[in-house]
């Protein structure tokens, strides 16, 4: 008989991007490149480099303005992005933030009104600060983000599935509004749920591409950085130049470890995928679980976009527990295999409280407005054995449950 981590849970799905494990192992690693010919890159951990000449060097000056490691790093995240060029940055925020300073004083950025708590702190509480005006729309909804559009509008933010309601973006729908109001807009997708293996959003139409490297990209929960890919010479210039001209660049040995986690990507997906996959059902089939959001099940409202633009779905789960405020923290304090942490992508499964723990810094009425509430809870499925998790969720849901009586 087919055991659970045998089955194909991909049906429906798009086909996997054409030689992605080739291109995570390979592209940017090549030996030659290293007089030793070593086949894993080394860290390079100089900050400076010797030149033949003044301004006659071999590629490197400073380790701010490129780093051997990094470039290696670069090379391998564009090409699993399909894209041209890719820069790694300190964390997510700090892409978030380098991305934002290609704009000036007085323009509109358009975002989608439920991102990740952080991103949204940083628009309405440092950028805004900064003279840029931020507006924020429900981008599932083109009649909304297309009467947001302003002549001052210079980019739009979104972030599909949603954090941590699950809401899902058609990226390719968005651009097509975006850019046939004005081609110039910039249309950013944080990609950081989905990872590189699920998710294309340069081939569906975005312009930038840009990753909590934190999460899934590195996928080992030790390393924090950001991503951006583009395929857009001009803003590849740009991003380049700000990258070394504000300075949030992340450390060699940081790049080591992601680029090493990126050649286990595709594996690590395919199995968040089938455990998300089994953990999901068997919490819908739950009489102490209200509800559950999870992109990868027919029950969710936009399964069929997910199945049309995805080639899968991570371990991201979202439940509502039957209760209150008591429950669930029962639930998350008896948790003995997940760990009640924030974050989210790694090997190992965690479990948070979005409204106490991720989200905190988004305002309360908006928190009620997108339902993150005192019940909701969100589940990072990590790749262990899935009856081991299912046996952990089974016995917090009990304790939860007897909490209660
Ligand atoms: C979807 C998403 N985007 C961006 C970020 C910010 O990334 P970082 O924590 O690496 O700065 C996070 C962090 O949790 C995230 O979940």
């Amino acid at each position: 008989m087919e055991s659970n981590s045998q089955k194909d849970h991909s049906n429906g799905f798009q086909s996997p991007f054409k030689s992605f494990a080739t291109s995570a192992l390979h592209v940017g690693q090549e030996a030659e490149q290293w007089k030793s010919m070593a086949v894993v890159p080394p860290i390079s951990l100089s900050t400076t480099f010797k030149q033949f000449g003044p301004g006659e060097h071999a590629g490197f000056e400073y380790s701010r303005s490129g780093n051997p490691t990094r470039n290696c790093l670069e090379k391998a995240v564009a090409a699993v992005d399909g894209a041209k060029y890719s820069l790694a940055l300190a964390s997510g925020l700090a892409a978030t933030m380098t991305i934002a300073h290609m704009l000036k004083c007085g323009d509109n950025i358009i975002c989608m009104n439920d991102v990740y708590g952080g991103t949204n702190r940083y628009f309405r509480r440092v950028a805004s600060e900064m003279g840029l005006e931020v507006s924020f729309v429900d981008c599932t909804k083109f009649d909304c983000l297309k009467a947001a559009i302003k002549p001052n509008t210079k980019l739009v933010w979104v972030e599909t599935p949603t954090n941590p309601t699950m809401k899902v973006i058609d990226i390719k729908g968005c651009a097509d509004v975006v850019h046939a109001h004005n081609k110039d807009i910039i249309v950013v997708v944080d990609n950081t749920f989905m990872s590189a293996y699920f998710q294309r959003p340069l081939a569906l139409g975005a312009d930038i591409c840009m990753y909590s490297a934190t999460k899934y990209m590195n996928g080992h929960s030790d390393v924090v950085m950001g991503l951006v890919s583009m395929n857009r010479d001009d803003l590849y210039e740009r991003l380049k130049f700000l990258q070394n001209a504000i300075g949030a660049v992340p450390s060699p040995f940081d790049c080591y470890l992601c680029n090493r986690g990126l050649k286990t990507l595709h594996l690590r997906m395919k199995q968040h995928f089938i455990n998300a996959v089994a953990v999901a059902k068997f919490l819908e089939a739950d009489p102490r679980v209200d509800k559950v959001v999870f992109p990868g099940l027919p029950s969710h409202p936009q399964y069929e976009l997910m199945k049309r633009q995805c080639t899968g779905c991570p371990g991201m789960i979202t439940f509502y527990i039957k209760g209150d405020l008591t429950n669930a923290t029962a639930f998350l304090r008896n948790l003995k295999l997940f760990a009640l942490a924030e974050s989210l992508g790694g090997y190992e499964s965690l479990a948070e409280h979005p409204a106490i723990m991720t989200h905190a810094s988004v305002p309360e009425e908006e928190r009620e407005v997108l339902g993150i509430g005192d019940t909701l809870i969100r589940l990072s499925i990590g790749i262990e054995d899935v009856e081991d998790i299912i046996v952990d969720l089974d016995q917090a849901l009990k304790a939860a449950r007897d909490c209660a009586i």
